[in-house]
């Protein structure tokens, strides 16, 4: 769901601490940026599964008529049941709403598989950001 309340912004950002800085050892300076200020116009999205924040990620506008999906994570125990696609899909739905034409993402190499199969394609190459290796990647529709 998308984000109304500051709990749920928070509830979001403790998913995104467990899963990036904990689990990966990304930097909490790199991991929280200035997309998360209330204001800074990125919709921000959390998954509940028996009222437990389970999942989370961001959109951001990026250029006209293409939006940026970041900070796409599912908490470890909830991870290969199906929740990440929703969210993706979920994030999809509401940037077609917003008459976007496409969306991109940097995705950790290891996530290539899982962005692919909801139709997106990297381009150019592998690059390291907060060393973790990543590939950009990106899908974009018609209607
Ligand atoms: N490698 C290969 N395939 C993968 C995959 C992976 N790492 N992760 C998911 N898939 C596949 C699943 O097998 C499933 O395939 P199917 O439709 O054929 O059954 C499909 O993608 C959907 O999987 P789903 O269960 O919805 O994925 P998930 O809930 O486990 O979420 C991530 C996937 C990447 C969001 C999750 O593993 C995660 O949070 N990882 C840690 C944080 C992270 O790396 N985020 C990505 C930053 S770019």
């Amino acid at each position: 769901m998308e984000v109304q309340t500051e709990q749920q912004l928070q509830d979001a950002l403790s998913v995104r601490h467990d899963v990036f800085i904990k689990e990966q050892q990304v930097p909490q300076e790199i991991e929280i940026d200035e997309h998360d200020r209330i204001g800074s116009g990125t919709l921000h999205f959390v998954v509940y599964r028996g009222g437990v924040a389970v999942g989370a990620g961001r959109l951001r506008p990026y250029s006209p008529g293409i939006s940026k999906v970041e900070r796409v994570a599912i908490a470890k125990s909830e991870r290969g049941t199906g929740l990440g696609r929703l969210l993706m899909l979920y994030m999809e739905e509401t940037a077609k709403r917003q008459r976007n034409k496409g969306l991109k993402l940097n995705a950790q190499t290891h996530a290539q598989p899982f962005y692919e199969k909801l139709g997106y394609t990297p381009i150019g190459s592998v690059f390291v950001e907060a060393g973790i290796e990543h590939i950009a990647m990106e899908k974009s529709w018609t209607s």
